[in-house]
């Protein structure tokens, strides 16, 4: 485990594409271990609707690689010539080479993590969409959190949702299911990470109202 404070750890999870060791392989024990602590995420009603599939077969993850870059071709289409939206913010440059690399390297990820919940928010009211992603998605970073403790990084992707389709045909997942994103595992190349850009707190914290900003 690495010597990091809580504070540390919740501020220096990054996502992680460049410093990704594809060549180092994960033991299938430690992936477990960081799913048993994100299992204790809080979900709506504990009932556990979350599943998890783990790829480490590289032929699986060379198809999802396929998958990822197919959606991320549809997502960059989506925009045609207004552009990214993101491209003004601090850092961007660095964000679309990191983005780029890990596009290139996919295929050569040691292993996977697609989580996913079941029921499909398709139509449903805001109570009942917020109680399914939010039965989830805070298990996967717990579970990020937990790789960055033990020196694996991960990276938050959704680019191959554009494709849900393709990968519940590869991994033989009911419709029913909603996937969440699909999330690298491997160890990271040092593990030195810092605090990233965020906007400043009085632009997005208001007291008693909203915000100024
Ligand atoms: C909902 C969501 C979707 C994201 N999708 C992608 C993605 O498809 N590909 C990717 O490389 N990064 C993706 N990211 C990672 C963000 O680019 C990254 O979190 C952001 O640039 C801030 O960097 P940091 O997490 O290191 O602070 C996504 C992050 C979130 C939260």
């Amino acid at each position: 485990m690495l010597d990091l404070t809580p504070d540390e750890l919740l501020t220096t999870t990054r996502a992680v594409r460049k410093r990704l060791d594809f060549d180092r392989k994960v033991p299938r024990e430690l992936i477990e271990e960081c799913l048993q602590i994100a299992f204790q995420a809080p979900n709506g009603g504990n009932m556990n609707t979350w599943r998890w599939v783990v790829i480490d077969d590289p032929a699986l993850i060379a198809k999802t690689a396929e998958i990822y870059n197919g959606g991320l071709d549809d997502y960059i289409a989506s925009f045609g010539d207004a552009g990214y939206p993101g491209a003004a913010v601090p850092g961007a440059d660095r964000i679309d080479s990191s983005v780029a690399h890990l596009r290139e390297n996919w295929h050569r990820l040691p292993a996977v993590l697609l989580p996913m919940f079941a029921g499909r928010t398709d139509g449903l009211n805001l109570f009942h969409q917020a109680s399914l992603w939010g039965s989830c998605l805070q298990a996967v970073w717990s579970f990020m959190l937990a790789l960055r403790a033990r020196g694996l990084g991960s990276a938050w992707t959704t680019g191959h949702l554009y494709r849900e389709k393709d990968m519940a045909e590869l991994l033989g997942i009911p419709p029913f299911y909603t996937q969440v994103g699909l999330f690298p595992i491997a160890y990271t190349i040092g593990t030195d990470f810092k605090p990233g850009y965020r906007k400043p707190t009085d632009e997005v914290v208001g007291w008693n109202g909203m915000p100024k900003g």
